[in-house]
């Protein structure tokens, strides 16, 4: 029998322990979430907040995003807490709920397919070693955007990175357009935000997250492709990485993304998992 508990309710107190990876995010930002358990065994959790919790949806748009902790259990289970988590996100006005699966979890998936979700995006996640020097890139300049060259910045990247298969990308430079200067600022601090020109032509954008070793971003102006600068900026952020003291770097690509896959793998990337993004969109919103 699943039962859910809210974070405030004394009952909760003994799992939190256990579901403390699920809810870093939610203690932090002091967002409400609640518990899905079998008897002492936590299922589960459902953490709501509102827009840009996400990124996929205007500013203030309320969103849930579910965690499957047990994802070994019976296709019925799993389909019991694919629903009743989609009830608790729509009692609490959810217009977005998402729930991000490894592919192989395939039971879970159609669990949640079966109540409605969708695929947004389907990824692999790729990491490479940091233990070898990187080449500094000829005939390329990468400048670090100025915080008030942001608005740029999104707007080239929109263009560079067009064919890159990323729905969840695509929306989340739509929204960041719209982000007040409040944000903006918080976003500027936490990445590096590259413009790459070769012949003092704007050619390409990188950003990446020392803190997190991530290569956010990359990409290339759609007539510049095929000419090595891709492969030039991509050595650009492992340096840079590297430098930052990373011991790895990983990122996210989509499946269908050949040539930013032939790219990463030419570089030593190697995928660590296939990974799904499934959304629950309010049509009526
Ligand atoms: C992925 C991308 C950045 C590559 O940039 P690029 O300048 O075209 O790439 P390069 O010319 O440096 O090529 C580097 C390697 O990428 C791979 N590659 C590039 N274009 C390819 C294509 N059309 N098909 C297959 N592989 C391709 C190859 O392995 C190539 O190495 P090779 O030339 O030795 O065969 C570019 O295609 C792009 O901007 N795509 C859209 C945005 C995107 O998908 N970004 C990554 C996701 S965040």
């Amino acid at each position: 029998m699943l039962k859910v508990y809210s974070h405030t309710d004394a009952d909760a107190k003994p799992l939190l322990p256990q579901v403390s990876k699920y809810t870093e995010m939610a203690e932090l930002m002091k967002l409400p979430f609640w518990i899905f358990a079998e008897g002492s065994n936590p299922i589960g959790v459902v953490t709501a907040g509102k827009e840009p919790l996400q990124m996929l949806a205007p500013i203030g748009t309320q969103v849930a995003v579910i965690d499957l902790i047990q994802k070994d259990q019976h296709p019925r289970a799993l389909k019991d807490f694919a629903s009743q988590s989609l009830k608790l996100a729509l009692e609490r006005d959810a217009q977005i709920a998402t729930v991000e699966l490894a592919s192989e979890e395939k039971a879970a998936v159609d669990g949640f397919i079966g109540v409605d979700f969708r695929v947004l995006c389907d990824t692999f996640t790729m990491t490479l070693p940091l233990d070898r020097e990187f080449d500094t890139p000829r005939g390329l300049e990468l400048r670090l955007a100025r915080r008030e060259e942001m608005g740029k910045w999104i707007e080239s990247a929109s263009r560079f990175l067009s064919g890159s298969a990323d729905a969840v990308m695509e929306r989340i430079l739509e929204q960041l357009g719209e982000f007040p200067e409040n944000l903006m600022d918080m976003y500027y601090s936490m990445e590096k935000f590259y413009f790459a020109n070769a012949n003092k032509h704007e050619i390409g954008i990188l950003n990446f997250s020392p803190k997190a070793g991530r290569i956010s971003n990359v990409g290339v102006e759609p007539s510049n492709r095929g000419q090595g600068h891709g492969r030039k900026i991509m050595l650009f952020g492992l340096q840079q990485l590297k430098a930052a003291n990373c011991k790895q770097a990983h990122l996210r690509v989509h499946v269908d993304n050949k040539p930013a896959l032939n790219l990463y793998k030419s570089l030593g990337f190697k995928v660590n998992e296939r990974r799904k993004l499934l959304i629950w969109e309010n049509k009526k919103a």
